[in-house]
């Protein structure tokens, strides 16, 4: 048996034992007698020490040539080390190179503009910061499935090429389906109320489209959306369910992303405090006369802008739920709201910190008539939809459910001014590669 191979997130276990590393070569200083070495290998970072009298001279001139993202297989003993973020740095015996890449590493010390980095994402990946916000995003989504699980909630996933406009005409992807005009879903809603009616409590968990032509720091054309639908739930329970997912959300990022949100220089408090007592809830009307007066123009009818959004969540310290909206404001399937006509029992959830929507929902129409009447003037092509309305012809129910966006919430718990750096492979307006 050789020496083994283990990760780096694994050497805290290994002190004192001699093992072998496989991954890159991120950062590398020098003295005349000792190679600091900074290697990456996907779970970690950590420092590899090679001294100049512990190894063949051959070795250690060697090591000098080494490059930013050689790829190498380095043999050494696990040394506890208190100064290091991972607890421990490894004394180097011998180094194997694996690929000595010939041209410069395009990523380097140097301040890149954003454009630059989005070029090279596939590079731009490797970094501590993104392998961090990367963390923080596989943290979040386990959380949700976990809750949900937790929750008797059955995963029903809703197709991602379809024939009926989920949110509205604008905003669609289309696509020549053979002989049949079809779109990329902009929200798996209609599918989870199916589902809903067949087991209860479902959601779905996938990639959505909007052809967003803005160009803002909130709006990707392709993200990541967790919508529940719940029979029988009502308008308030639905808040609820969303308050109790957040609250989850933000501690279990707490408790297993401490050093991701450290190197993220994430200031911790507005995110405990999110934790630490109930969301704020205002109506729309009152949001309207509150704006007025912080100096918005919104009106009775508009739909909150982002800077709206941003000066409200500014004035609160934990997420506020923005209640009935006017429906003209709103997609066709939100139920009126009987105590206020003009409106919907719908509510977005705010993140504060000026992050502003992360959170969509409503309780749906169940009622056939108004909701035929609506759809039809909105101009919706009926026959797509006869399927959604069986659901109100076949013991038709009270339901409700809504839509998480995944980017804009790793954004806010990252505390990240913008959207593009929490997805893997960002798709906006003008970026289509890599
Ligand atoms: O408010 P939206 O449009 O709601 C729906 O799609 C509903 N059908 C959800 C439901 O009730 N099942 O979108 C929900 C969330 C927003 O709050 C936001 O977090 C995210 O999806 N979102 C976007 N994220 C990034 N880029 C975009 N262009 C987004 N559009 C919406
Ligand atoms: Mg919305």
């Amino acid at each position: 048996m050789g020496t083994p191979w283990i990760s780096i997130k694994e050497m805290i276990g290994h002190l004192g034992e001699e093992v072998v590393i496989k991954g890159w070569m991120y950062n590398k200083r020098s003295s005349g007698k000792i190679h600091f070495l900074q290697i990456r290998d996907g779970s970690g970072f950590v420092q590899a020490v090679m001294v100049k009298n512990e190894v063949s001279e051959e070795a250690f001139d060697e090591a000098k040539k080494l490059w930013m993202e050689t790829s190498l297989e380095v043999t050494g003993t696990v040394r506890a080390d208190d100064r290091s973020a991972s607890g421990v740095e490894l004394s180097v015996s011998s180094i194997k190179v694996v690929h000595n890449p010939t041209d410069e590493y395009p990523i380097g010390k140097k301040d890149h503009g954003v454009d630059f980095l989005l070029d090279n994402r596939h590079l731009w990946l490797r970094s501590q910061r993104q392998r961090a916000i990367m963390t923080v995003r596989e943290r979040i989504i386990w959380s949700w499935r976990e809750f949900f699980h937790n929750k008797d909630f059955m995963l029903v996933d809703s197709p991602i090429i379809t024939g009926a406009i989920g949110e509205g005409a604008s905003g669609l992807f289309e696509l020549d389906y053979f002989d049949q005009k079809a779109y990329l879903a902009q929200t798996g809603q209609l599918y989870a109320e199916a589902a809903a009616a067949a087991y209860g409590k479902v959601y779905c968990f996938g990639p959505t489209f909007r052809a967003e032509k803005s160009k803002t720091r909130r709006h990707l054309t392709e993200f990541w959306m967790l919508e529940p639908e719940v029979a029988f739930y009502d308008h308030k329970d639905n808040m609820d369910l969303q308050e109790e997912l957040v609250r989850y959300t933000v501690e279990q990022v707490l408790e297993h992303c401490p050093k991701e949100l450290a190197l993220l220089e994430r200031d911790l408090d507005p995110l405990k405090s999110v934790t630490e007592g109930p969301f704020y809830h205002i109506n729309y009307r009152d949001a309207v006369v509150k704006l007025n007066e912080l100096g918005s123009s919104i009106a009775f009818g508009d739909d909150l802008g982002a800077e709206d959004e941003t000066v409200l969540t500014q004035q609160y310290d934990r997420p506020i739920f923005v209640e009935c909206y006017p429906k003209g404001a709103k997609a066709f399937y939100m139920k009126e709201n009987p105590d206020d006509v003009e409106t919907v029992l719908c509510a977005d959830l705010l993140a504060p910190e000026g992050y502003g929507e992360i959170i969509g929902g409503s309780q749906r129409e169940d009622d056939l008539g108004k909701l035929v009447s609506r759809m039809e003037a909105d101009g919706l092509d009926m026959d797509s939809y006869q399927w959604y309305l069986d659901l109100r012809r076949y013991g038709t129910f009270v339901h409700s459910g809504f839509g998480i966006g995944l980017e804009r919430t790793v954004a806010w718990i990252c505390g990240l001014h913008h959207i593009r750096e929490v997805i893997p492979w960002p798709r906006t307006i003008y970026r289509l590669n890599p």
